[in-house]
């Protein structure tokens, strides 16, 4: 059985097959309808179930609508309508239903740790939809937009600048396995996961951190954003989003990038905070793309985790 929790679990021989495989649906999409079952694909007549204990936009949307397409069904359940969480149901009991009533199943949750212990109790494919230390859903569709405008993404040199959050934690994971070059621009205060850091330096991460952006984005092919407040951040936003006010992506940060560099943003985003609306909403940003890709992204992992 293939669970999708994080990209450090996953062999780069099978991230560059999902990578190939995400880009190759993209080339068969038809406009015609966004319900269009495009070849074959594992997923036929499965059903994938979908837990949020937090909110969506994106993530629901291109996992319900990728489902769809490849010929399979969905159900969406947010924490607020089940029994898991109230101290109503255990989680082994929920475990056990979830099992027998899925083909496969998508969790977007708080702790990573929750994430782990329902993968060790389902007996069908866990992906994970996010959670507070990684979404790395999000960084395949990121890889694939940046080598969709700019090529390989091999030995690219690419910046994350702000909060050392979750998103942060996967690109490092992204930037051992697809082999980048990763300037992490954030604060002493906001790092990123010590253990992903050490990981990354074990596996030959080219990882430089630094806590003056621009710096870390001095000559970079790609600056990569995302909010300075995450979901379920805990403590004092305010002070938070003063912390990193000189980490805002604006058009002075972007003009030491290489002139054609490209801007990429998790979304959603919070204009006039992290980025400018001239970047974000500028000829630079491929924000939009990014997003549309997490559809045929989640396709190839639905169907990597459901192919033998
Ligand atoms: N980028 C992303 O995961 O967006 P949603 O929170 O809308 O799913
Ligand atoms: N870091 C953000 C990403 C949202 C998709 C969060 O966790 O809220």
């Amino acid at each position: 059985m293939k669970h999708f929790l994080d990209l450090s679990l996953i062999s780069k021989t099978d991230l560059q097959n999902i990578l190939s495989e995400a880009k190759r649906r993209k080339s068969l999409q038809s406009n015609s309808g966004k319900v269009i079952i495009s070849d074959k694909s594992s997923a036929k007549d499965k059903l994938l179930l979908m837990l949020f204990e937090k909110p969506s936009t994106r993530t629901r949307l291109s996992f319900d609508i990728a489902m769809r397409q490849l010929g399979g069904q969905t159900i969406v359940m947010n924490s607020s309508d089940m029994h898991l969480g109230k101290g109503e149901e255990s989680v082994e009991d929920t475990a056990k239903v979830i099992s027998s009533f899925s083909d496969i199943v998508m969790f977007r949750t708080f702790k990573h740790q929750t994430l782990i212990d329902l993968s060790k109790l389902l007996t069908v494919p866990l992906i994970n939809g996010l959670t507070n230390s990684s979404h790395p859903c999000q960084l395949l569709s990121d890889v694939m937009t940046y080598e969709e405008k700019k090529g390989s993404i091999k030995n690219a040199n690419i910046a994350w600048v702000g909060d050392g959050n979750n998103v942060a934690n996967s690109a490092i994971e992204a930037a051992v396995q697809f082999d980048f070059n990763l300037n992490v621009c954030v604060p002493k205060k906001y790092l990123p996961s010590k253990k992903i850091l050490d990981w990354a330096e074990k596996n030959n991460g080219k990882i430089k951190i630094f806590h003056d952006p621009k710096k870390g984005v001095k000559d970079v092919d790609c600056i990569m954003s995302d909010k300075w407040v995450s979901m379920g951040d805990k403590g004092d936003s305010k002070k938070k989003k003063n912390n990193l006010k000189t980490f805002q992506v604006n058009d002075k940060l972007m003009s030491l990038a290489n002139s054609n560099a490209i801007y990429l943003h998790v979304l959603p985003a919070a204009r006039g905070e992290e980025v400018t609306s001239s970047v974000i909403d500028g000829k630079q940003s491929l924000v939009w793309v990014q997003a549309e890709n997490r559809l045929h992204g989640q396709k190839a992992i639905i169907d990597w985790c459901l192919s033998n």
